[in-house]
């Protein structure tokens, strides 16, 4: 396998980023980061503590700051947090730097999973069924443009890690191979 682009995989909370992530990584033998993780690291603080404590502001810079420091690695697979390529610098430093996979689920099946894992996400956490419901529709609605301008677009369905993975690193092997 030639050398390639750092990879990230974009997406809405939910359409399983880290985990398929993590999968492709280790079927190319490639490092896999997950900017949550680093951000979390970097300020020993939880994502739902950052929030809290520093603000959405605050959050965005530090994660425009772990992109910044991997865009020269080729061959690393990343897993960002759902917003990030939505953010302008960030969204701009993707472009020009990572081959950006977005991995795209519909609102229902990301609802079902997000409303049983909702507390660690600030955006999400404290909301009821319907303004759960509604928060996924709404984010869906303003980020799917942007969300559009990623280098490859997988669509998902119900379908398992495995073959969510499978699907997705499939796609990422034909992009690859025809550049
Ligand atoms: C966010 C998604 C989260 C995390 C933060 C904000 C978003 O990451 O970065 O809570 O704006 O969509 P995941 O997409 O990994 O849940």
């Amino acid at each position: 396998m030639k050398s390639t682009q750092p990879i990230v995989l974009i997406g809405m909370m939910g359409s399983g980023k880290t985990s398929i992530g993590k999968l492709v990584a280790q079927e190319l033998n490639f490092p896999f980061i997950d900017t949550d993780f680093e951000i979390e690291k970097n300020l020993n603080l939880s994502i739902k503590e950052i929030f809290e404590k520093y603000g959405e502001t605050l959050f965005r810079k530090k994660e425009f700051d772990v992109f910044k420091l991997f865009s020269n690695r080729n061959n690393i697979v990343i897993s960002s947090g759902g917003g990030s390529f939505c953010h302008p610098n960030t969204h701009e430093l993707i472009k020009k730097y990572f081959l950006s996979v977005w991995l795209d689920v519909n609102g229902d099946i990301l609802f079902n999973r997000l409303k049983r894992n909702q507390k660690k996400r600030p955006l999400l956490n404290g909301l009821k069924e319907n303004e759960l419901r509604n928060k996924v529709k709404n984010l869906i609605s303003e980020r799917k443009d942007c969300y559009n301008k990623a280098d490859i677009r997988v669509k998902l369905s119900e379908q398992k890690i495995k073959e969510s993975f499978y699907v997705t690193y499939s796609k990422i092997i034909s992009y690859i191979s025809k550049y």
